[in-house]
């Protein structure tokens, strides 16, 4: 099977002198915009290579401009979080949802401040903020995330999701669903199903947008997901890493949570810079000198400190070899998206996706802040590296990358699991 995924080596041209970019062909897999009204899809064909025609740098903004118009749902509104579904502890984790308004006591339970922002208090293993600003940060990522992958969903999942006359309704969980950017927007395009967001905290529902279709559960993913066990049709997670323990028996679990001929996918980053031709760039948290970039040695110590709190950092690493090698799945697609975190050239700032792209990381760079202090990154330290990673955005000559890993499989209905054995 083809991917769906676009990727951005497609658009991106290390040739400043002209600029030039070739063009996108990803026009099979939005979803959304092929979406019928009843939320079913029609499939398209497999992903067509870049043709290699060049294209301009304003045709390749008017591009992203048509595929964000293309894109139905409502975008994002400020969030303003006052009210939320709560199932707090670890004996009501399962479905029936009370509504209630987050009183200042529970806004005290729930969060907790370090560092100027604030975060979840449920679990010390995700360490970066659950604020407003980090909200901003998430649902700007995903809608720039859409318009890169110039697709919502994989193409599977849009047959998972087709509702029959006598079928059961059509179920989809997010497992660290954040903002609820991804899961509301599902919501929306399968206005018949029925969607569940995991999270460490609510998802703002005041919003008068807010899908009847959705709802949330507060917990902490690392205890299990034992109640959903074959109850969904799609089963999601992206970029949760910092925050699970052990992320192969998450995907344990989401195997036993789709139902047969439902479509997992997870996509993750692995926290590296890579070169134009996709060479590992190399960087430690010990060199004084600045030998290596900036943004490489910034993120090696993420790493460490997503280690130091216990999360599973090689996971973008081993997902495709879990999920390939796994008794139960099948049509397994998996995709590496190279993402420009340093375009190499700031004239690139005046194109819309690297705009969009500079102020995630720039923002990505704040969020960071409690969890490299809380493992004994000094402030001074954490400044000097910020300050460098923002004048290499801007200077740098040489692009670095960032390697989003995302695959998605189909749920064998001919493979009997067992339940998992409980962590000792
Ligand atoms: C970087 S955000 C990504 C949010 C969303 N998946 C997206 O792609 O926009 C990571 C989210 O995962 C949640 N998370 C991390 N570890 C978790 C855990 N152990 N249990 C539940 N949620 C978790 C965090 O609270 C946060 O909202």
């Amino acid at each position: 099977m083809e991917s769906a995924y676009f990727d951005p080596y497609d658009f991106i041209s290390d040739d400043s002198s002209n600029e030039s970019v070739s063009e996108v062909q990803d026009e099979d897999y939005d979803m959304a915009s092929s979406a019928g009204s009843d939320g079913t899809q029609s499939q398209g064909s497999g992903s067509s290579a870049s043709s290699g025609d060049a294209m301009s740098i304003s045709d390749v903004a008017s591009s992203f401009q048509e595929k964000k118009n293309r894109v139905f749902s409502p975008r994002p509104r400020a969030s303003t979080m006052s009210s939320y579904s709560y199932h707090s502890s670890e004996q009501f984790r399962t479905p029936s949802p009370s509504n209630q308004s987050l009183t200042a006591s529970m806004r005290e339970t729930l969060y907790r401040e370090e560092y100027g922002r604030e975060l979840n208090t449920f679990s010390d293993v995700y360490r970066l903020p659950a604020d407003e600003e980090e909200i901003d940060r998430l649902e700007k990522q995903h809608n720039m995330l859409v318009d890169i992958f110039g697709a919502k969903y994989p193409p599977p999942m849009g047959v998972a999701l087709r509702q029959g006359h006598y079928e059961p309704t059509k179920k989809v969980l997010d497992l660290g669903c954040g903002s609820g950017a991804w899961v509301k927007d599902v919501c929306r395009d399968f206005p018949y199903c029925e969607a569940i967001g995991v999270d460490l905290v609510p998802i703002d529902d005041s919003d008068p947008d807010f899908p009847p279709n959705l709802r949330m559960e507060i917990d902490d993913l690392n205890k299990g997901i034992e109640h959903f066990y074959d109850s969904f049709d799609v089963v999601h997670s992206r970029l949760i890493a910092f925050g699970i323990r052990d992320y192969r028996r998450l995907i344990e679990h989401m195997t036993r949570a789709v139902r047969p001929n439902g479509v997992i996918e997870v996509q993750e980053y692995d926290f590296r810079t890579y070169t134009r031709d996709n060479k590992l760039i190399p960087a430690n948290t010990t060199d004084p000198l600045g030998t290596y970039p900036w943004w490489a040695t910034f993120l090696a110590h993420v790493r460490e400190g997503v280690a130091k709190s216990g999360g599973d950092i090689r996971a973008a690493t081993d997902l495709e070899s879990w999920v390939r090698s796994h008794e139960a799945l099948t049509d397994v697609v998996y995709r590496d998206v190279y993402l420009p975190v340093v375009p190499g050239n700031c004239r690139r700032y005046q194109e819309d996706v690297y705009t969009r792209m500079k102020d995630d990381v720039m923002a990505f760079l704040r969020s960071l802040k409690p969890l490299l202090m809380g493992s004994g990154v000094s402030e001074q330290r954490y400044e000097y590296l910020v300050h460098h990673c923002v004048r290499e955005l801007h200077e740098s000559e040489t692009p670095q990358y960032v390697r989003m890993q995302c695959v998605y499989a189909t749920r064998r209905p001919d493979v009997l699991l067992e339940p998992l054995p409980p962590v000792e």
